[in-house]
């Protein structure tokens, strides 16, 4: 039996950027947190390094902001940037006031602070290399005593719920049809305001950090409502995931290039002189080319990260996880080097929103690695993910809260329809797709481009939607087919994006066009039922 639900605030998603905006709004509002799993499901678990903010005297928020500039290739916003680094210490403090703890230095009470490819200072706190866990566990032990969250685990947004708001005469969302894998039901959440917090879609490429959880749902419901998408072709690939095939898809934290570790051939010899500079510390696209590039110039199956030359307790007190990981698989980092591949990581582009997370639509806002604020530009500076999480979660926190009084609770949408379709005989078709998207993206949508592989890609795309949607049809809907729906989307905006891009910049790169344009512009996809009444224009 399916059931209908009202809350003042319903968040889907439980990540960092979910969570705090949970926990900024309990006092205030009777709030539902969604999450497709388990509540520590998602990226913010796994993230290792740290949490980029101005906390050293020595360091200053023009150079974080300038960094960030030079990291984006020319495409950041810097309303953006100036107004998520001038936050940062405030969001940093407010975890601290939450209880999370970040590792201190030995011989002083101050915090320790890593450095990461980009930053001109050390600026990243952490706790050892396993922050996702300390600000995960910390904000879940929150949300889970306040008696103003209501948690539903293993619960998933199938597609948002839409209104004319009579008051306004503009299009409202309204809620979302969700669907409950303990009970294989689709029910209705309806609240005041809807807020998309649902992460990254990395996992649409066949190599990935990411948890399973990262299908880009949050980007795909909210253009099939009538938002706009941006900068799609922006995906990054770390440089340094351990290359192991059993080892799934784990992170080799950036923090150890930042203490002193080398990127080596086969052979022993380091190479990334050849490329920057900056060698190590180059930002992660320049760092993920330089390693495509020697791999195939090679015909080798990874490169290799060494931090070996540094003293068994520095490594062992610093990368315990990642020790602890690779000793799995027989590699002791205190005494040989790692294996890495780059694999795909995080998704700059997404749902257009303002400073305040709203999106195009009335009474729906989108935060964290689902939004696209326009702080990353083409490329993501390392650590400037979370600090995006807290600090837009809170302005979104804050606006809600201005206007909750005043919105009118929505009128009770119809329940969902599913008397034409039956459960389905055939789950091949769907693993089968799954496949072979995730593998023609990697292959033809990767770090390197081609205008012939994003045509095939295009081709490719057309007829796996075509059947996808199909199945969707008649089918009744389960986890892997709400994921595989979105996924297809995603990739479709992706390739559209890469195409419309007739020039090279950060994380776009293309061997057809491999010069960087003078003028730098967002790919903005509008959907054909665009509902806004306004369109924010940027700087
Ligand atoms: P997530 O933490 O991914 O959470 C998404 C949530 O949405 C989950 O709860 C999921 O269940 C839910 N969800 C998704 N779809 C639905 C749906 N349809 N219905 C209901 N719920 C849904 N960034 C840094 O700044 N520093 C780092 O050191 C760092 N290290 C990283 C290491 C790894 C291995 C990875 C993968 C990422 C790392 N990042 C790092 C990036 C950063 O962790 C993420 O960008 C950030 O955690 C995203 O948080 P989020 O709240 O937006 O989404
Ligand atoms: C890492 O620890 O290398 C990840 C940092 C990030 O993705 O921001």
């Amino acid at each position: 039996m399916s059931s209908h639900h009202q809350h003042d605030v319903l968040i889907i998603g439980s990540g960092a950027a979910g969570l705090t905006l949970a926990l900024s709004l309990a006092e205030q509002a009777k709030v539902a947190v969604l999450s497709k799993g388990a509540l520590n499901e998602g990226s913010t678990w796994f993230a290792q390094g740290g949490i980029a903010a101005v906390l050293d005297d020595n360091d200053t928020t023009e150079a974080h902001v300038e960094d960030t500039l030079n990291a984006g290739a020319g495409l950041c916003h810097e309303d953006s940037v100036r107004f998520t680094v001038e936050r940062g210490e405030k969001a940093i403090q407010w975890l601290i006031d939450q209880g999370v703890s970040f590792t201190k230095n030995h011989d002083n009470p101050d915090y320790h602070l890593t450095k990461e490819g980009g930053h001109s200072h050390r600026r990243i706190i952490h706790s050892a290399d396993a922050t996702g866990k300390a600000v995960h566990s910390t904000l879940i032990e929150k949300v889970t005593a306040s008696p103003n969250i209501e948690i539903f685990e293993h619960h998933i947004a199938v597609d948002l719920i839409t209104e004319p708001d009579t008051s306004t005469g503009k299009v409202r969302c309204s809620g979302g049809y969700v669907y409950n894998r303990n009970a294989n039901t689709v029910d209705v959440f309806q609240a005041k305001a809807v807020i998309l917090a649902t992460g990254g879609a990395s996992k649409v490429y066949l190599y990935s950090s990411n948890p399973d959880s990262a299908s880009g749902d949050g980007i795909a419901m909210a253009w099939r409502a009538g938002c706009r998408i941006a900068n799609m072709e922006f995906n990054q690939f770390p440089p340094t995931c351990l290359y192991h095939p059993k080892a799934g898809s784990f992170l080799v934290t950036e923090a150890l290039r930042g203490e002193g570790a080398h990127l080596k051939l086969p052979n022993g010899e380091r190479f990334m002189q050849r490329f920057d500079e900056r060698k190590e510390l180059a930002p992660r696209d320049i760092v993920a080319r330089a390693i495509d590039h020697e791999m195939k110039r090679l015909g080798s199956d990874c490169l290799y990260l060494d931090i070996s030359h540094k003293p068994k307790a520095f490594i062992s007190e610093h990368f315990p996880n990642v020790k602890a990981r690779c000793l799995e698989f027989g590699i002791d980092i205190t005494e040989q080097p790692i294996p890495v591949v780059p694999a795909a990581h995080y998704t700059c582009g997404g749902i257009v929103v303002n400073k305040q997370g709203q999106t195009d639509l009335d009474q729906l806002y989108a935060i964290g690695e689902t939004s696209f604020t326009g702080l990353h530009g083409a490329n993501r500076m390392a650590s400037n993910s979370l600090l995006e999480c807290i600090v837009y979660a809170q302005a979104a926190a804050e606006s809600i809260q201005e206007n909750l009084n005043d919105i009118v609770t929505p009128s009770p949408a119809a329940g969902w329809d599913a008397s034409r379709v039956t459960n389905s005989d055939e789950d091949v078709v769907i693993s089968h797709n799954w496949d072979e998207l995730r593998r023609f993206m990697w292959d033809y949508v990767g770090i390197v481009r081609t205008r012939k592989r994003l045509e095939r890609a295009t081709h490719r795309i057309k007829l796996l939607q075509k059947e996808i949607q199909e199945y969707y049809s008649n089918y009744q809907v389960g986890n892997d087919l709400i994921e595989l729906r979105n996924l297809a989307m995603v990739a479709e905006l992706i390739i559209r994006s890469a195409m419309q891009r007739k020039e090279s910049r950060g994380l776009h790169y293309s061997l057809d066009y491999p010069n960087t344009s003078g003028v730098a512009r967002d790919t903005i996809l509008v959907p054909t039922n665009f509902a806004a009444q306004e369109i924010f224009v940027r700087s």
